[in-house]
């Protein structure tokens, strides 16, 4: 028996229908942009494994650190304790983060930070006797798969057989090239319907909707609109954070500044799973109290785990050195002209690329399940092709590590384009 048979005896896939799904493919090994499955067949990983992996698989620098870190001190509880590598953390995060960002709260994933953030949003309107809580956020809008970060969420596929049990949340439209009034619009309507508490939005790019993106400008104007109504703002750069927009985070991009930020998968560089929440003074201020009852009462048992510490600060590191501040603006150059060379193709209905994130929409004639029989056609066109790309519907995106060759990079495209041609 091979691995992807053993799998299927008692291993449960996310996002999987088992029954109709094709076996997994048992990956053996891998190195930078690379992956080999059990066979030894080799894959490019275009996505850098969900947004993960910026810095390519098994990095040495990362992997030294984690070493160190474990072989001084693996995990210790964080309630009652601290510890040198989460101040480094914080103190490096500080550096790079817009600066109205004053604490950070640890958690394991993006949609534990992101419910830490809808939590403290709820909360700073409790502990200052307030009753708010409705949360705003996008249509189409993916925050995670916890419960609150669900009920944020606007992707049916991850939340139809909850609806009903969820926080009050409302949504507006996103505002894309021509609906940006009618978002601004949806905003103020909502805020003087609801007693909003906050407004949960992925910057720039909406991963999991098939990177849709949308202007810096627009989002100011609906940033501006939650300060003048005290709305708490929440950006979730779990996906766009550490680079992959062209720059340290997609907030970089705007005038205004959230009151909290989201962070995970590429935080320690795909390696160790660890998340943060970040906040302003004010917010960490309405908890502070000689009540009790006003602390923040969340934390997991792996909260600010060192070893995933270790792999943050080497991962913030890398990031930051020449070389791939280097690749980031290769890896966009890269994706413009092939932008140039396939907008006009008779089958594309349109493009974007912001930063290392490249999106190209398929013309179809009918609308295109999320998890419709095109995506299935492609997907596994790729696979066969050696190419890991997971389409969304009829979304084809590519988001590689930042260290992908010129050569994978042009093989990615090229296939990208006779894929065109199948569907
Ligand atoms: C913007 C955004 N927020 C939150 C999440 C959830 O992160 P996780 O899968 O680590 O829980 C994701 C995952 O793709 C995401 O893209």
């Amino acid at each position: 028996m091979n691995l992807s048979e053993k799998d299927s005896q008692y291993l449960w896939h996310p996002y999987t229908q088992h029954k109709t799904a094709t076996p997994p493919i048992a990956i053996a090994k891998g190195k930078d942009a690379l992956l080999w499955d059990e066979n030894g067949k080799e894959y490019i990983d275009a996505i850098a494994s969900w947004w993960v992996n910026p810095f390519g698989h098994s990095n040495q620098f990362i992997a030294d650190a984690i070493y160190k870190q474990l072989t001084t001190l693996e995990h210790v509880l964080f309630g009652g304790f601290t510890h040198s590598p989460a101040i480094e953390v914080a103190e490096k995060l500080m550096e790079i983060l817009p600066n109205n960002q004053q604490k950070i709260f640890f958690s394991d994933n993006g949609s534990t930070s992101v419910e830490v953030a809808i939590k403290v949003a709820l909360q700073y309107f409790y502990n200052k006797g307030e009753k708010r809580t409705t949360i705003i956020a996008f249509e189409n809008a993916f925050h995670g798969d916890t419960f609150a970060a669900m009920a944020a969420s606007g992707i049916s596929f991850y939340t139809q057989a909850f609806q009903g049990m969820f926080i009050d949340v409302v949504r507006i439209p996103v505002p894309v090239k021509g609906e940006e009034t009618a978002s601004y619009e949806a905003l103020k309507n909502v805020i003087s319907t609801y007693n909003c508490a906050g407004f949960i939005f992925e910057p720039l790019v909406q991963g999991a909707a098939g990177m849709v993106m949308y202007e810096a400008e627009a989002l100011d104007v609906l940033l501006q609109i939650c300060k003048e109504n005290n709305i708490l703002t929440i950006a979730d750069e779990v996906m766009t954070g550490f680079g992959k927009t062209g720059k340290n985070f997609a907030c970089d991009y705007i005038k205004g500044q959230p009151d909290m930020m989201c962070l995970s998968k590429a935080l320690t560089g795909g390696t160790i799973p660890m998340a943060i929440t970040t906040f302003t003074q004010d917010l960490f201020d309405a908890f502070y109290d000689d009540d009790i009852n006003k602390a923040l009462f969340h934390g997991h048992t792996f909260t600010a785990n060192p070893t995933g510490c270790a792999a943050a600060l080497a991962s913030m590191q890398l990031l930051q050195s020449a070389e791939i501040q280097e690749s980031i603006v290769r890896v966009n150059q890269r994706h413009l002209a092939f932008q140039q060379h396939i907008k006009n193709h008779a089958r594309v209905k349109t493009t974007r690329v912001l930063g290392t994130i490249f999106a190209l929409e398929i013309k179809i004639e009918s609308e295109e399940s999320y998890y419709g029989s095109m995506r299935t056609k492609l997907y596994n066109f790729f696979i066969e092709k050696g190419v890991i790309l997971r389409p969304v519907g009829n979304i084809v995106y590519i988001l590689p590590p930042y260290i992908i060759t010129d050569a994978q990079l042009e093989k990615v495209y090229a296939i990208v384009e006779e894929a065109l041609e199948i569907v």
